[in-house]
């Protein structure tokens, strides 16, 4: 596996970022309007859907994030032919000579992500076989991929480990199975989906992740010929299909971006409207922003964060799956949080090890304990295996600035924004990871005011 370091310049390099460092002058608000395009949680698995149509497939408003390059290589090393169309953010896949790539080719594109996972079942579907290499992804726990494995085997493929990654065959072809999902994994739910929708007979799952970003690639799976019926209680149906069509979608916009823009606005005192974003995918996420104390207007195309002045209230957040608090959230939030008159408690139960970030944040002066219990009310899956998964801050604290360096995608964003809302400078490196899946992060923060210069 690579360095961190050599990540980030891997993920900056791949969408023109060259720099790795940037000294950030804190204390000033974040005021402006950005854009938002498509979410990377759905654009890189509606890349991965293309694979399963005949003709070609239109996708609009794909962002320019290294994910997206990542998704993007390893179509071209299997034969799909990907170009842009008109429109900024319209990618075009043709998937008419799909073909087997070598191990060393798709190793060399899968760099540090979780997506070539699911590219398992639409090649089995198309080739019979499907190589995957070691997986990265951001270092936020163990992130095993158990539940897709036994999945793939359910539907009857063949599973055998290698010592240079997974090899999988379905010398019987692929059927439809019921399955029951230990925990509504977003990424096993898009296995069973991408799998099911041409695999033999009906597919049942119980258990299923509802994600929006989910709904929007049943949309897809659907505009491609695919019956799915999502039903009460997390579970989906699958009739499978012999053959499907490419599809013309826009994306469902980046809810996690939203959310990362608005907790910056609150935490510099800013005001930050965030074009493209809308009330009904963040519904628990404004109520939990209106609660700690930041103001938002819905507006026709988008949605306005700010600081309505006095102080912010401490909270008790548990992140969750879908419809509950996203594990995605809650970094920059944190930063907010430190802010508050109080004491605030964060129990994530969706991955073991989310706060390798407040190391950084304890460096900037504020005061974050971290710890094994569930705190807040529940007890989780997490509770008795020694976990630090649960954090209490307490404040309010101003910031100082420091030299932190990024650990992970999230956890990277709120390195910034404590740097914005901090008094005096701060050097954030290996802000290449931010790329992974931030468009424009840079620009954006000149549109929003932030005082700052880019260090090679
Ligand atoms: N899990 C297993 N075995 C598996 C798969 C998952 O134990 O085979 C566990 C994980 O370790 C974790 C939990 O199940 O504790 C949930 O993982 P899930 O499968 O839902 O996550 P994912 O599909 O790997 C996606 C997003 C994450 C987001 C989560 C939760 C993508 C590419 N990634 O991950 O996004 O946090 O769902 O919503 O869609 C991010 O954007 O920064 C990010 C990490």
């Amino acid at each position: 596996m690579n360095t961190l370091g050599e990540d980030a310049k891997n993920h900056g390099e791949a969408v023109g970022l060259s720099v790795d460092k940037i000294t950030i002058h804190g204390g000033k608000p974040l005021v402006g309007r950005i854009e938002l395009k498509g979410a990377k949680n759905l654009v890189t698995k509606a890349m991965v859907a293309a694979l399963l149509g005949e003709t070609p497939s239109v996708l609009k408003d794909v962002p320019n994030i290294s994910d997206v390059r990542i998704v993007r290589g390893l179509l071209e090393v299997h034969g799909v032919t990907v170009t842009e169309g008109e429109e900024e953010g319209e990618l075009i896949l043709d998937p008419s000579n799909v073909e087997v790539a070598h191990f060393a080719a798709i190793d060399a594109h899968a760099g540090s992500s979780r997506i070539p996972i699911l590219f398992c079942g639409p090649l089995l579907h198309r080739l019979g076989e499907a190589f995957i290499p070691d997986l990265g992804g951001c270092r936020i726990g163990d992130r095993p991929i158990d539940f897709h494995l036994d999945v793939l085997r359910t539907f009857g493929a063949v599973v055998e480990k290698l010592p240079s990654g997974i090899r999988m065959s379905a010398p019987n072809g692929l059927h439809g199975a019921k399955v029951e999902l230990p925990y509504p994994s977003v990424g096993a739910t898009e296995q069973v989906l991408l799998t099911a929708v041409r695999a033999e007979g009906i597919t049942e799952l119980k258990g299923a992740a509802i994600e929006p970003e989910i709904m929007d690639l049943i949309n897809i799976l659907q505009k491609m010929g695919a019956t799915i019926s999502v039903d009460t209680d997390r579970v989906i149906r699958i009739e499978g299909v012999k053959q499907l069509r490419g599809y013309t979608h826009r994306s469902l916009f980046d809810r996690n971006e939203a959310a990362s823009w608005a907790a910056a606005a609150l935490a510099t005192e800013g005001d930050i409207t965030v074009g493209g974003a809308r009330q009904a995918e963040m519904l628990t996420f404004l109520n939990v922003f209106r609660k700690v104390g930041g103001a938002f207007d819905i507006l026709e195309d988008g949605i306005r964060f700010y600081h309505p002045g006095g102080d912010l209230n401490p909270v008790i957040i548990e992140t969750g799956v879908h419809p509950g608090f996203m594990t995605d959230w809650q970094q920059p939030l944190v930063v907010a949080l430190t802010k508050a008159k109080g004491v605030s408690i964060v129990h994530e139960t969706v991955y073991e090890q989310r706060f390798g970030f407040v190391d950084a944040l304890v460096d900037m002066g504020a005061t974050i304990q971290i710890h094994k219990e569930c705190l807040g009310g529940h007890a989780c899956r997490f509770g008795q295996r020694n976990f630090n998964h649960s954090a209490v801050i307490t404040g309010p604290t101003q910031l100082h600035g420091a030299d932190v360096e990024v650990p992970d995608l999230r956890g990277g964003f709120s390195h910034l924004v404590a740097a914005l809302s901090a008094e005096g400078t701060s050097t954030v490196s290996n802000v290449g990871i931010i790329a992974r899946g931030y468009e424009n992060f840079i620009s954006k923060l000149q549109i929003l005011g932030a005082d700052f210069v880019l260090e090679d």
